[in-house]
């Protein structure tokens, strides 16, 4: 029985902001958890969680994996490549056996939009989406959101640039449906072709204007240039992106020095960020890295209804 209104987290833009707070506090306390000697509590001790990827990943699945065991839940994992998908069989039947050795929570990253409300029609245990296509990446928001909360303390009115490829970033449009429910403003800035149009609708300013962002932004959160955009009339080349919208040390030093970096991973480096700047005091990247773990226990502990 979830702890939270909803059973299910597809994404932010239906999650109401009660649910999000409950959340992100609930996750600075299994932060502490992280931080203790012992790093595991008994809370979801008997319940099955299922990490079903169908596209690759490192943070996210190795986060929610060790999010699971940490909370002494059973963990399985399935991989696409050595599944019976290879001999032809279909997903409602991969999903729908899977399901049938009762399984409490399924966390699915899949490339189709809308591919974790889908699982619904077949299982009835949680669904948590891990990224579906360009749509959501929920988790992805939520610990880029604890990081700047456990930074500035509070998300209302504070400045976020996101900074790239808005129209393909599932990371992109969750932050956006996430920080402005807590009242961040938020303000994207990319190539006119990566913003999808309309985006204003959703209560963010658009800008072109890289230097004028950095001054104007408490915190970036630079997305990853997808390479195989390059090069095929969507982004011309990899040095044209680093000269019009790669985040440097002497971009940051001349405007902004105290301006804090988040990217969701993995990092292009010398592309969307310099080395120097994803290495640097400005940067909390891997700290987002360790709140994935809280943010991911939180996220099962409260949807199965974790015990003490
Ligand atoms: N940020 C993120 O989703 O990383 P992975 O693709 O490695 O899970």
């Amino acid at each position: 029985m979830s702890l939270i209104s909803i059973k299910h987290l597809f994404g932010l833009q239906n999650t109401p902001k009660n649910d999000i707070e409950k959340i992100l506090q609930t996750a600075f306390k299994f932060r502490e958890v992280l931080d203790r000697p012992i790093k595991k509590v008994p809370s979801l001790k008997g319940k099955n969680v299922l990490s079903l990827f169908f596209e690759n990943s490192t943070r996210t699945k190795m986060s929610f994996d060790l999010a699971a065991k940490r909370l002494s839940a059973d963990v399985t994992s399935f991989s696409k490549g050595t599944s019976s998908l290879n001999k032809g069989e279909s997903f409602k039947d991969t999903v729908q056996n899977i399901h049938s050795m009762k399984i409490d929570c399924i966390i699915i990253r899949h490339s189709s939009p809308g591919s974790c409300i889908n699982l619904t029609n077949y299982v009835d245990a949680s669904i948590i989406n891990g990224g579906d296509g360009f749509h959501e990446h929920p988790t992805q928001a939520l610990l880029d959101i604890m990081s700047l909360k456990e930074k500035f303390k509070s998300i209302k009115n504070l400045k976020v640039g996101i900074i790239g490829d808005i129209l393909h970033s599932r990371v992109a449009r969750s932050n956006i449906y996430g920080l402005t429910k807590l009242g961040a403003k938020v303000r994207v800035c990319g190539p006119s072709n990566l913003i999808p149009a309309r985006i204003e609708s959703l209560g963010v300013e658009v800008s072109h204007d890289i230097k004028d962002t950095v001054k104007w932004a408490d915190a970036l959160n630079v997305l990853r240039i997808q390479r195989e955009r390059m090069g095929i009339g969507i982004i011309p080349s990899t040095r044209e992106y680093r000269s019009l919208f790669g985040i440097t040390s002497s971009l940051i030093n001349k405007y902004n020095k105290d301006i804090t970096i988040l990217h969701p991973g993995p990092i292009n480096r010398g592309v969307e960020v310099s080395s120097c700047v994803a290495d640097g005091p400005n940067s909390i990247i891997l700290n987002q890295v360790l709140n994935g773990v809280a943010v991911r226990m939180s996220v099962l502990y409260l949807l199965l209804g974790g015990g003490e």
